[in-house]
């Protein structure tokens, strides 16, 4: 079951128009809310998220706050599963014809699609995943959550005919990001991370990271990141709603530090799922 445009509908019900502008120009904006237990995790900061991404784009909200936590509560409950990625999109509406700027008076078309929550195997988990680089070639506004996603496409596809997991982003010798996530180094013990600007997504994760690194007394910078910085971590990782903590042990090829998944890692992630777990037992959120 999921959501569209004020109905809950079976999937293969729900129906939108060749002409919705999210399908013919990727004019609209997307969140993805990790699920717990039925818990959405850390949904006010999603939706606040939601809220600058569409500001950005001059769409204005379809809905006040109250109606998008009760339209993702009822879209959780209507799953026969408990762990959900909750999929949320709202475009610029379906103008009936292929003209490229605003529409007047025209709708936007609002999804909601929860999925099961596919998190890091065991494996992967246990030894860590590869990863390439690239240029990030992307555009100059990487904070808005934008539908135009064929720059990730294209870097996720090469990156999995690689048997890679994830792409790590340069641009003009700085570290940027993952291509659907956040990246963190660490180097003689201290965790760098570039700061949030136009060049990457402000993630959500990445906040709850630097929140409980800091609390835990974890050595961080959050600053520019040089490429050469990465080159010669000791220890990478991504993070993401879906991913959560995960450890990169090899980018192009070689080894990150001695290619296995580093204690300080290793300790981020055991807080990361620690505090995850508290959180949701507390219902708080
Ligand atoms: N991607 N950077 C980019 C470019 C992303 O697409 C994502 C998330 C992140 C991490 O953000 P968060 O911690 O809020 O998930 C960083 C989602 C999961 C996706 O597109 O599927």
């Amino acid at each position: 079951m999921l959501y569209l445009n004020g109905a809950f509908l079976r999937a293969e019900d729900a129906k939108i128009s060749a002409l919705d502008r999210g399908c013919l120009f990727g004019d609209g904006v997307y969140e993805v809310i990790p699920v717990y237990n039925r818990n959405p995790f850390r949904l006010q900061e999603h939706l606040n998220r939601l809220d600058a991404s569409l500001a950005s784009i001059e769409l204005p909200n379809p809905y006040p706050r109250a109606e998008w936590v009760r339209l993702i509560g009822e879209a959780i409950r209507l799953q026969s599963f408990d762990d959900q990625s909750v999929y949320l999109h709202v475009t610029r509406g379906n103008a009936g014809e292929r003209d490229f700027p605003f529409p007047v008076d025209v709708p936007p078309t609002v999804l909601i699609n929860p999925s099961p929550l596919v998190t890091p195997s065991a494996a992967q988990k246990a030894a860590g995943v590869k990863a390439l680089s690239h240029a990030d070639f992307r555009w100059l506004r990487c904070d808005i959550k934008s539908l135009n996603l064929l720059p990730t496409v294209l870097m996720r596809e090469h990156a999995k005919r690689a048997g890679c997991t994830e792409v790590v982003l340069f641009r003009d010798g700085w570290l940027s990001e993952g291509a659907a996530s956040n990246i963190f180094v660490v180097k003689d013990g201290v965790v760098l991370t570039p700061p949030k600007s136009h060049l990457m997504l402000p993630g959500i994760t990445y906040d709850v990271v630097i929140e409980l690194a800091r609390a835990n007394g974890v050595p961080l910078e959050v600053r520019a990141v040089s490429e050469a910085e990465v080159r010669s971590a000791d220890e990478l990782w991504m993070t993401s709603s879906t991913r959560e903590v995960l450890a990169i042990v090899e980018l192009d090829g070689q080894p990150v530090g001695d290619r296995a998944v580093g204690p300080v890692t290793q300790r981020m992630d055991a807080i990361y799922q620690e505090f995850k777990h508290q959180v949701m037992r507390a219902g708080k959120e």
